[in-house]
């Protein structure tokens, strides 16, 4: 078997990121060298490995026990009260070595030894308990820690590095697709204004991938602000230029393109949207719709700001479920 060859000095933070990027292999075990850590590849990700800078070295790997986590947490839990186990949930989501749980019903004096017992199965050192979702304006996620004391991670995804504090923003997971997409758009010399851009979702890719000459990255939540900045760094991309505040005090005209990733209260910010857009560029136009008549919603929405031969929808991609009967569209409109 192929193994990754990290010296200790870069564990805490190699390690991870190649767990969360998928390139080793959850199954085998990681074993000690002398002043390095071994860390079993899945097939074919060697290749990956080495473009991190990391040695590639034949070996063999334990593999871990053939019981799954979820019945080594069941199993170590066993002896909690039948309504909390029966709440343990058996999905997580990984971002970097921190796991993120929901738990169904209060988890009570309980908390802390569920953390422990999830950190340790599944060889994290942070455990969050997500208690419901995000909410209001500035999208805060309601996510508390479990156990371990630190809940900044980073989440690598199409090569790129997603800096964040898990406790304090939220990442869609649902919307990797869009995420991988605006990778592809093909943007040259284009200048590009990024409405809503949290810690860089869309103005990262596009930044990195596209060919953009320009992205205003606009972000009014300081925390969020503060990993965007941190984000361009730690992905060396230099055509961001971030904007902290309201996007509505933006006065940047002729943008090619914008992206307004915001859902549910987009609408409102159309009318900005047109003060900055050129005759011919692009909105990519996120909201939630139900199902049932996302297309007249669209049309009304920008017949109301453009009129009613200003704008082409040229595609609508369903983002992702959002709701019973009701889903994340994204539009793509060119204004004419
Ligand atoms: C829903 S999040 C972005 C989600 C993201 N598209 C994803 O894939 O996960 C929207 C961001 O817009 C920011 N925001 C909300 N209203 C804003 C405004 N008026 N001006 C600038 N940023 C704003 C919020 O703070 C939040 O970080």
């Amino acid at each position: 078997m192929k193994l990754a060859v990290v010296p200790v000095g870069a564990a805490s933070q190699m390690i991870p990121t190649l767990i969360s990027a998928g390139i080793a292999d959850p199954g085998a075990k990681i074993s000690k060298g002398a002043g390095v850590r071994y860390v079993p590849l899945r097939e074919g990700r060697e290749q990956d490995a080495a473009e991190m800078g990391l040695g590639v070295a034949d070996g063999d790997a334990f593999k871990r026990s053939a019981r799954t986590p979820q019945r080594r947490i069941t199993e170590r839990l066993s002896h909690l009260p039948a309504d909390v186990l029966n709440g343990l949930p058996m999905r997580w989501e990984f971002v970097g070595d921190i796991v993120i749980i929901r738990l169904k019903g209060s988890a009570g004096p309980h908390k802390a030894e569920i953390g422990a017992a999830y950190a340790e199965e599944l060889g994290v050192r942070t455990v969050c308990a997500d208690t419901g979702g995000v909410s209001g304006e500035l999208r805060k996620p309601a996510t508390e820690i479990l156990y371990g004391d630190n809940a900044e991670s980073i989440r690598l995804e199409n090569g790129i590095r997603y800096k964040f504090d898990v406790t304090k923003i939220m990442f869609a997971s649902g919307n990797t697709d869009e995420r991988n997409r605006m990778c592809k758009l093909d943007c040259k010399g284009e200048t590009v204004i990024d409405m809503f851009a949290g810690i860089g979702y869309f103005t990262l890719p596009i930044a990195k991938f596209t060919g953009a000459k320009e992205i205003i990255a606009c972000e009014k939540n300081p925390d969020s602000f503060r990993y965007l900045e941190e984000n361009i760094r730690i992905n060396g991309v230099t055509n961001v230029t971030p904007v902290l505040g309201d996007n509505r005090g933006l006065t940047h005209r002729g943008a090619d393109r914008i992206i307004m990733g915001y859902v549910q209260r987009t609408s409102e910010f159309l009318a900005k949207a047109k003060e900055m857009i050129k005759p011919g560029g692009t909105i990519h136009y996120h909201d939630t719709f139900y199902v049932s008549e996302y297309r007249e919603r669209l049309d009304s929405i920008f017949s109301n700001v453009f009129g009613t031969n200003g704008f082409h929808i040229a595609g609508v991609r369903e983002v992702k479920s959002f709701a019973p009967s009701v889903s994340h569209y994204v539009a793509d409109v060119t204004v004419l």
